[in-house]
């Protein structure tokens, strides 16, 4: 039994230390909200602006984001959407995956449950890390996602970064330089802080778009727990009742 007990143990935390020690670049956590409505809309703001040149999101529909982010239709129609869709299509793109092969070498995925397969800190991460590197096609890298395919479609708000290197020792004593940290080179249009903060919520967009219907079953869940907490006590009161005379 013990050794059972150790082995569940051992599989639960399994996971978490393999993550742990993947890679030594730094880690940014998300601070994921999907109750946060401005959050959220500020972050399909930049999907549609930023992201849905190359990627889609099609198991996402227009109307059901508006319903759940509170935009209205016509708003949707004439800020968010191209002209020729309809609020009901799903988050298509025009760009074909044979087009982006031929432009990037590789297909831009579509992200409708990237967040799933991916997680938000991993994302936030991403977002966080492009730095230049000349010898990249698009002249960056990105510490979460190695030689990225991906331009960093966001350097206007972020800036570039340039990476800081530092020598390590290799076991065989030969040395080897790695990235330490990565330090702002350009300045772009946000400071760190606020560039941080739109990526949150860009990645708390991405989150949501992975469940659009989490933000109601985490309601719905609540409101069950409550209703058996309170049933609950009526049961106990009940079983009280009956057994009163027999104890
Ligand atoms: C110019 C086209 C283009 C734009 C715009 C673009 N991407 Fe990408 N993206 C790509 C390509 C191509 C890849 C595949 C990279 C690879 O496999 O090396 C990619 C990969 C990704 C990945 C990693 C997918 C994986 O394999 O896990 C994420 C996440 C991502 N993009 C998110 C975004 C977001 C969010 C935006 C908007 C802020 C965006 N992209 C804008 C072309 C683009």
């Amino acid at each position: 039994m013990r050794r059972i007990i150790i082995l569940f143990i051992v599989a639960l935390v399994w996971p978490f230390t393999v993550s742990a020690t993947s890679a030594d670049h730094p880690h940014f956590k998300a601070d994921v909200d999907v109750t946060d409505k401005a959050s959220l809309q500020r972050g399909a703001r930049i999907f549609m602006n930023y992201c849905m040149g190359c990627h889609s999101a099609a198991y996402m529909r227009y109307n059901r984001m508006g319903q759940d982010l509170g935009i209205e239709d016509s708003i949707l129609q004439s800020n968010l959407m191209f002209a020729t869709e309809k609020s009901g299509d799903t988050m298509t793109i025009a760009m074909q995956p044979g087009d982006a092969e031929k432009f990037f070498g590789t297909a831009a995925p579509d992200l409708s449950v990237i967040a799933r397969s991916r997680g938000a800190d991993w994302l936030l991460t991403y977002f966080m890390t492009f730095y230049r590197d000349d010898s990249r096609p698009f002249g960056v890298n990105n510490l979460a996602f190695k030689d990225v395919a991906m331009p960093h479609v966001l350097w206007e708000l972020q800036g570039i970064q340039k990476p800081v290197y530092r020598i390590v020792k290799k076991e065989d004593g030969t040395q080897r330089e790695v990235i330490d940290h990565l330090e702002l080179e350009t300045p772009g249009k946000l400071d760190s802080e606020d560039y941080k903060n739109t990526v949150n919520d860009l990645v708390n967009f991405l989150v949501y778009v992975g469940e659009p219907a989490q933000i109601q079953r985490k309601k719905t869940g609540v409101v069950v727990i409550l209703y058996l907490l309170v049933l609950l006590v009526i049961v106990y009161l009940l079983k009280k009742e009956y057994w009163k005379d027999i104890h």
